[in-house]
């Protein structure tokens, strides 16, 4: 579930359908889900797989696998890139979570009556960019001091299963007003000739990659906190088929809303024709839709921001997990005070970020997310694939699942992370450039 709570973020609420709306719709869709289940999935495994192996942070583990020193020293540049990628992110990722918290104040602002807070909080400004950045970043060190197994799988278990309910239920509101057939069409009707656009194809891979915590590692650390007694085949699975839903759902519920929303005069499109896009997206649309639903749209949009931003905090616990596992394992610092170092690292560097947010934002996720995630994951697969030796991974995977020696992922899998991964990542990178 804490695997679960680190894929299920702002990635799939916010970053997926920003960019099927930014990358045309449903041809986006249909990308995205053969790139998270064809490249993500495997690799994802991988990286688990890595972790339960070496029951340690990412480069101990990766260099648990290694043969010889020119290995070890890969296995350094792999694990500290993705603890470095980690970093990146949540310093882009604090910003953008502090907006979903000032968007659950909002409702709460106005339901005491307090109309020039609620106006303030959801004005971008710099004051309030930093004080809900700063106090997202307090809650995940707050949470990071104490460890991840007590509180985050409880609050996981709880929560999703809620975000899930919520979304449905606004879905089936969505789809009845004017304006969502077409939105609907938008999302669902690929226009096939766009598929393999450069630009669709690395933003899809990238988002699949984002939204399943990869090359980062992240899930190296995830998985060498799972017992030897669960199947990683299944559980691994089960990961990716919550994380690709609930994007799924998002995006049914964002798209059409944005046509009901140009139905009722909120401008969708920019001055070229296109849609609007970028962090606006999920801003503008979402509120005018809770509008429209009188006064119950303030409790809903309440839940909604709520549970929005702690599925945030669950993704931005791990992300900071990344460094300070690392930092506690290899210089055997102490934990408590390795967070809040590391953390207030973090927001200094997305402080720097906010006073240029007009470039620093785009750049940091782009280079974060479209490059360094998938290089890094892919580098894990090259791990997996050509250094580790397979007898020691089949005897890793075995442990909670003997069967898998018959099984078809093991038909598959090793020769795909072997060739198939690394060269479909390779390609897609190509062909964008
Ligand atoms: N997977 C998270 C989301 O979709 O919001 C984002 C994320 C979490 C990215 C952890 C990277 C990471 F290490």
């Amino acid at each position: 579930m804490a695997a679960a709570g680190s894929a299920v973020g702002l990635g799939n609420i916010w970053g997926f359908p920003t960019q099927t709306a930014s990358n045309g719709g449903a041809a986006f869709v249909l990308v995205y889900l053969v790139l998270a289940f064809c490249l993500a999935y495997p690799a994802f495994m991988a990286e688990l797989l890595i972790g339960r192996y070496g029951q340690a942070n990412a480069v101990t583990s990766l260099q648990k696998i290694s043969r010889n020193l020119f290995h070890q020293r890969f296995a350094f540049v792999v694990g500290f890139g993705g603890i470095v990628c980690a970093a990146l992110i949540l310093s882009f990722y604090g910003i953008l979570a502090g907006w979903m918290m000032s968007y659950a104040v909002e409702p709460f602002s106005r339901l005491l009556g307090l109309q020039a807070t609620a106006d303030w909080v959801v004005n971008q400004s710099l004051a309030r960019n930093l004080l809900f950045c700063a106090l997202f970043m307090f809650l995940t060190i707050f949470i990071i001091r104490r460890g991840v197994e007590e509180g985050i799988e409880k609050w996981s278990k709880r929560l999703m299963p809620l975000l899930i309910v919520l979304l449905i239920i606004l879905i089936s509101y969505v789809i009845t007003l004017e304006g969502a057939q077409e939105g609907l069409n938008a999302y669902l009707n690929p226009d096939f000739s766009r598929v393999l656009e450069p630009n669709l194809l690395i933003s899809a891979l990238g988002q699949a990659f984002f939204s399943l915590s990869l090359g980062t590692s992240v899930m190296v650390i995830y998985g060498s906190y799972i017992s030897k007694k669960e199947n990683l085949v299944t559980l691994g699975a089960q990961v990716t088929l919550i994380d690709v839903s609930i994007a799924f759902l998002a995006g049914l519920l964002i798209i059409p809303s944005m046509y009901v929303a140009q139905a009722q005069g909120v401008a969708i499109f920019a001055a070229d024709g296109s849609l609007i896009s970028g962090s606006s997206l999920v801003f503008t649309v979402l509120p005018s839709l809770f509008n429209s639903m009188g006064s119950i749209g303030l409790y809903v949009g309440l839940a909604f921001f709520i549970l929005m931003s702690v599925a945030a905090l669950t993704s931005s616990i791990s992300m900071l997990e990344g460094p300070v596992s690392y930092a506690v394992e290899r210089h055997q610092v102490e934990r408590k005070k390795v967070t809040t170092y590391i953390g207030i690292g973090i927001f200094i560097l997305s402080a720097i970020i906010i006073a240029n947010i007009s470039f620093m934002l785009d750049f940091v996720a782009v280079l974060a997310t479209q490059y360094g995630q998938p290089i890094i994951a892919m580098l894990c697969c090259i791990f997996v694939g050509w250094i580790w030796f397979r007898n020691d991974i089949l005897t890793e995977l075995k442990q909670g699942n003997d069967m898998v020696e018959h099984s078809l992922f093991w038909k598959i899998w090793p020769w795909y992370t072997k060739f198939v991964c690394p060269t479909a990542i390779a390609i897609v990178f190509w062909h964008s450039l």
